[in-house]
């Protein structure tokens, strides 16, 4: 699909906890914007000094209870594109953005009555899944335990809204708040896979329908007690998301490296340079830079497909990959730009990679 640009107009500008804004966007074409909870949209920022860079982020309005999309950006320690939001992005300012993306949530198939939906999330993963609350509490009379890790009770973004939707939808909206760094009496401590297995074996109300959107092993904790109690895969839906771990403040590029995988584009165009001849094509998110080089015919330098010998080594020039692992690269090579192209995949719409001659 190819991505569009729509511009919009910046109508409200809240301040959320723990640094985090939510930016309301009207459509400055006038034309209706479709969009689903759990979606996301890609953001085009012109950034002096850094020049167009690509974030997407979640939708935390309900199509079915607000006239307006809204996302809210956590701003990361560092982080160009959330710095660049919080501060500089009022009221009156214009973004361009993407059509709506991602399939977390389906509107037609997912909201089913009698059902119990657990929504499990941690810090900035509660954006969509607070979106996708919002629409299944207007949209149905199921019941929603919404479980909300965070570390301590100032991290917790829309602690005022759940409130209010607890108020709203009493007997079907259960909020859990569950801190690492708990000193309140009034919160629960860390989320432990006891609590989640109690949690998930609590339900009396009709079938179970599972999200869940946080780090990669926080998700991965909530997917085995899944797992043991036999909840089918097509009713577990998850999301990871990611902080910025190398950020280049004077290119074009970010290295992701670690357990949080950040949104998968479902298309991607890779311009690569091998053997100082360039080339380019399309693939899925879901491939390898190297595996996508490969399927199409082309013959990228490899040996041991396992992350441990350098040969598939290449450079990101411009756009973003995410590795899981440093593996046998340096925290100066990823500095640098570089990636293991057997291990890392393309997480922007675009990217450009070289190998070394
Ligand atoms: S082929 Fe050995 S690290 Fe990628």
């Amino acid at each position: 699909m190819k991505t569009q640009k729509i511009e919009f107009l910046v109508i409200d500008k809240i301040k959320q906890a723990n640094d985090a804004y939510t930016f309301v966007l009207k459509p400055t074409n006038n034309l209706p914007f479709p969009y689903h909870s759990g979606q996301f949209i890609t953001l085009f920022l012109d950034i002096e000094g850094h020049g167009e860079i690509q974030r997407s982020y979640s939708f935390s309005s309900s199509p079915l209870t607000d006239q307006y999309p809204h996302i809210t950006v956590k701003k990361i320690d560092g982080g160009i594109v959330s710095t660049h939001l919080a501060q500089n992005i009022q009221i009156g300012g214009l973004l361009v953005g993407s059509q709506p993306l991602g399939k977390f949530f389906d509107p037609y198939s997912h909201i089913e009555e009698n059902c119990t939906y657990f929504m499990f999330s941690a810090g900035s993963g509660v954006t969509p899944i607070y979106s996708i609350a919002q629409t299944i509490l207007e949209a149905s009379q199921s019941n929603i335990y919404f479980i909300y890790s965070n570390k301590n009770s100032d991290s917790i973004i829309f602690f005022n809204e759940l409130e209010l939707l607890e108020k709203k939808y009493p007997n079907r909206f259960f909020v859990k708040h569950h801190l690492s760094d708990n000193s309140q009496l009034n919160f629960l401590d860390r989320l432990e896979s006891q609590d989640i297995h109690d949690y998930l074996t609590s339900s009396s109300k009709g079938p179970l329908r599972v999200y869940i959107c946080g780090p990669k092993k926080y998700s991965d904790v909530i997917i085995n007690e899944t797992k043991s109690i036999n909840i089918p895969k097509e009713k577990i839906h998850t999301e990871s998301y990611t902080a910025i771990v190398h950020e280049n403040l004077s290119s074009e590029f970010v290295i992701h490296i670690g357990d949080d995988r950040p949104a998968i584009p479902e298309e991607v165009l890779i311009k690569a340079k091998i053997d100082g001849e360039l080339i380019e094509i399309k693939c899925s998110g879901e491939d390898t830079l190297l595996d996508a080089l490969l399927n199409e015919g082309h013959s990228p330098p490899f040996s041991c497909m396992a992350g441990g010998c350098m040969a598939c080594m290449a450079y990101v020039k411009k756009g973003e990959a995410w590795q899981e692992e440093i593996n046998i690269l340096t925290e100066k090579g990823v500095e640098n730009g570089q990636v293991l192209t057997c291990q890392a995949f393309p997480t922007t719409h675009e990217i450009e990679i070289e190998y070394e001659e």
